[in-house]
Parts: structure tokens; C-alpha cells; sequence
């Protein structure tokens, strides 16, 4: 089998879920990795055994990296991204793409232009979880979608030892960085991209987002704490509405819910590729109505997965596969096809967080700009 090298710069929190997933891509091979912060990548290529390089330049230029995967810090992706591709590499970034659509749009260009390709996660969408509900939207099987209400509260993080989250390579769960840079801008695209291969771009944005609890805990406290709630309304074409909370106020919930005129389908946990797919009819007789009221309803149906969730399970190992977006941006350039979180979706996707995580940049209810081409499924979906 065709291999891909890839490079990681950023050897961080997440860097650790990505190099545990590694077994399960036979298709590529981690050549070396790279942190501008010296301890941090020696703790790193330490623990997991890997080439590290001396500089950034030194990483880009590794003749052998078909894909430079950014796995940087948030207010980073758009520099290390832009040295990537000028270093004539394709680029798989953590998300967002980058903090502005303005920011996300020069990249997109910039790639284009150089012959490049760049791709950005979260690569959920591309989970057997998520397949599985949109072959059944696909399938009619609440006939027509008309309505998604989509969580993505994490419970009052700051009330949580977070201190005290540490990877497996020894790096401490970046709280500040988290808390300044907002739950919206990390959290909504694991959302947005399902919303967004289902239904098409985004149309319209109506948000509201606010700072509710601004001492998160921190010594010294946060210089600018992000928004730690937003709701935003998000319209596309046929009338889909889609209803978006992020939060790391309200207790834990990220069940994604698409409401049709025959049913509702849900996902429990966004965040988990093995997430099952319930599907509930409509309550409409007396007795399912009764039973909604006091019970929550019948039992939903379990619908069979697309395909059996290849993840191991087991206590401190990821429940989301977070290179299955760098195996497909790997594969669609080996086929010379399309990838499906290629850079338009990727802008677009920024665009509508930015709209959600900055209300007040936008008009209410204003139009977004971007756009990008239908994202097929999986084909084992
Ligand atoms: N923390 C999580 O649970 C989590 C989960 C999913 C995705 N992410 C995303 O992963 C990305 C990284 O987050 P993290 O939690 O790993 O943060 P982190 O702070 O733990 O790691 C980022 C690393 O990047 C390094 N870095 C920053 N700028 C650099 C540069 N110019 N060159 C080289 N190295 C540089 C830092 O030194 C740091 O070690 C973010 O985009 C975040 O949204 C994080």
C-alpha cells in the first residue's frame, strides 16, 4: 500500500490523540515532529519515540512530509499554515482553519494558487456516527428534514480539575488558551460540518454569544476570556433550521437531533465515532403523546451502523479516530479527487463560527459569504 509521510507541528495536548490513532492508518506514516517550545518536544518525541526536528524550517523542509499536519495553538494555525504551503506543502490543520474568514480565505487562495491543497478538522463528520445519520436523512427515514437542534454544552468546565487533565505524553490541558480563545471557535465545527455536508453552505446567521462566567479559576486571571455561551440560528436552503448551543457553562450534553416530518434521529455524543443512532417516530396518538410527557417517549430505535467503528474502546484511549481527516485529505490527493474537508469547506466553516462566536461583526441574520461544493459520504456509507 501507498504510504503518505506527514510531519505534526505542535506537540501538545492533542498531538497525543492524533499519535494514538496512528496504529489505525496503514496509509500513513509519521516521518518527524516539531514544537517551537524545546521541552515540550522532547517530552514528546520522548515518550513516543519519534524524529524530532531542530526548527520549523527544518520540519517543512522534510523532503519526505507529504502533509504537514498544524496541530498548533488556535492564534498559530494561520502562520504555521501559510509557512507550510509557502515551504510548498499540503496542509492538514487542527480547526479552525483560522480566526478570521478574511485570514481563512487568504489561505484558501494562497493554496490554490501554489497548487496545494488544504484540509481542516474536525474530521467527526467522517465517523461512522455521523455517517450513519445522514445515509438515514438521505434514506427519507424522517422524511423531510425541517429542523436540527445541536448541543454542544461541556459542563461547567471551569469548576472541574482541569488542572489536572494531562495527556499521555505529560502535557497539562491548555485552559487558558481555551478559555481566551472561546468553547464557539473550539467546539462548533464538530457540528457545522455534519450541518454542513448534509445540507449544503449555511445561508444565513443569527447568533448571540456572551461571557457568563468570567473567573474561570485562573492565576493570573484571563486577560480576555472569550464568550463562554453562544446559540446561533442557522438557516440553509429548502428551509432546514438549525439551532447551535456552545457552552462550558451548562451541564454536558452534545446530542446532535435532526427533526423531520416522520421522526427525529440523534446522536448522543458528537464526540464519538461509536456514538449509536436512535430514531424516534413522531408522537402524535394520545398514549405516545402521554408517554413523551412522562417517560421522554418510547424507546427509540437503534439503527445498525453504517460499519462497525474500528476504535479500540478502553479507558484513556480516544473515542474520535482524529487522523481520519489526514488519511482522507492523504488518499483523495494519491486519487486526485476531491477531499472532503477540502479548503472551501474548511472557510466556510470558519465563517459561520466566526458569525457565531462574533455577533456583533455582523449584521443579524446576515448572509454568508462562502461557499463550497457537495461533500459526498464515505462509500461504505
Ligand atoms: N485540547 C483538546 O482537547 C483539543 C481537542 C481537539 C482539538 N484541539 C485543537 O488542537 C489544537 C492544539 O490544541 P492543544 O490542546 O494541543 O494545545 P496545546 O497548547 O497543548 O498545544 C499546542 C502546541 O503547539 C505549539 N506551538 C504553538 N505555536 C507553534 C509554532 N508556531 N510552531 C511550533 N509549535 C507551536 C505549542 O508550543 C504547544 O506545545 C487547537 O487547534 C485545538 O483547537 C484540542
Amino acid at each position: 500500500m501507498q504510504r503518505t509521510g506527514v510531519v505534526f507541528v505542535g506537540c501538545g495536548f492533542v498531538a497525543d490523540s492524533y499519535r494514538q490513532c496512528l496504529g489505525l492508518h496503514e496509509g500513513l506514516r509519521l516521518v518527524g515532529v516539531f514544537d517551537r517550545d524545546p521541552e515540550r518536544l522532547a517530552a514528546y518525541a520522548g515518550y513516543w519515540g519519534d524524529r524530532a526536528y531542530r526548527s520549523l524550517d527544518e520540519a517543512l523542509a522534510e523532503p519526505e512530509a507529504g502533509i504537514v499536519v498544524n496541530l498548533t495553538s488556535v492564534e498559530c494555525h494561520f502562520e504555521v499554515t501559510r509557512a507550510a504551503l509557502r515551504a510548498g506543502r499540503h496542509v492538514y490543520t487542527e480547526k479552525p482553519l483560522a480566526l478570521t474568514r478574511a485570514q481563512a480565505a487568504l489561505l484558501r487562495d494562497e493554496a490554490k494558487a501554489a497548487g496545494r491543497r488544504i484540509a481542516a478538522a474536525p474530521c467527526n463528520l467522517l465517523g461512522e456516527s455521523a455517517q450513519t445519520l445522514w445515509r438515514a436523512v438521505r434514506e427519507g427515514r424522517i422524511g423531510t428534514p425541517r429542523l436540527v437542534y445541536a448541543e454542544i454544552d461541556d459542563g461547567m468546565v471551569h469548576k472541574a480539575a482541569y488542572r489536572h487533565w494531562i495527556s499521555r505524553s505529560g502535557r497539562p490541558w491548555p485552559a487558558r488558551d481555551e478559555f481566551e480563545i472561546g468553547c464557539t471557535f473550539e467546539h462548533a465545527g464538530y457540528a457545522l460540518t455534519l450541518l454542513a455536508a448534509m445540507f449544503g453552505p449555511a445561508r444565513r446567521v443569527t447568533a448571540f454569544a456572551k461571557l457568563i462566567a468570567p473567573d474561570k479559576g485562573t492565576r493570573p486571571p484571563l486577560a480576555h476570556p472569550a464568550p463562554d455561551f453562544s446559540v446561533g440560528l442557522i438557516e440553509f436552503d429548502d428551509g432546514v433550521v438549525a439551532r447551535l448551543t456552545n457552552s462550558i457553562v451548562a451541564p454536558y450534553d452534545h446530542r446532535f437531533r435532526v427533526i423531520g416530518d416522520d421522526g427525529c434521529l440523534e446522536i448522543c455524543e458528537l464526540w464519538d465515532y461509536a456514538s449509536p443512532v436512535r430514531w424516534r417516530r413522531p408522537a402524535t396518538s394520545r398514549l405516545a403523546r402521554f408517554a413523551e410527557r412522562r417517560f421522554g417517549g418510547f424507546p427509540p430505535a437503534k439503527l445498525s451502523p453504517a460499519r462497525k467503528c474500528p476504535l479500540p474502546r478502553g479507558r484513556g484511549r480516544p473515542t474520535m479516530d482524529f487522523l481520519r481527516g489526514v488519511a482522507e485529505l492523504a488518499q483523495a490527493i494519491r486519487d486526485d479527487r476531491p477531499c472532503r474537508l477540502d479548503a472551501d469547506f474548511a472557510v466556510h466553516v470558519a465563517e459561520v463560527t466566526e458569525r457565531l462566536q462574533h455577533p456583533e461583526r455582523f449584521p443579524p441574520g446576515g448572509a454568508v459569504d462562502s461557499a463550497f461544493a457537495p461533500i459526498s459520504p464515505m462509500p461504505w456509507a
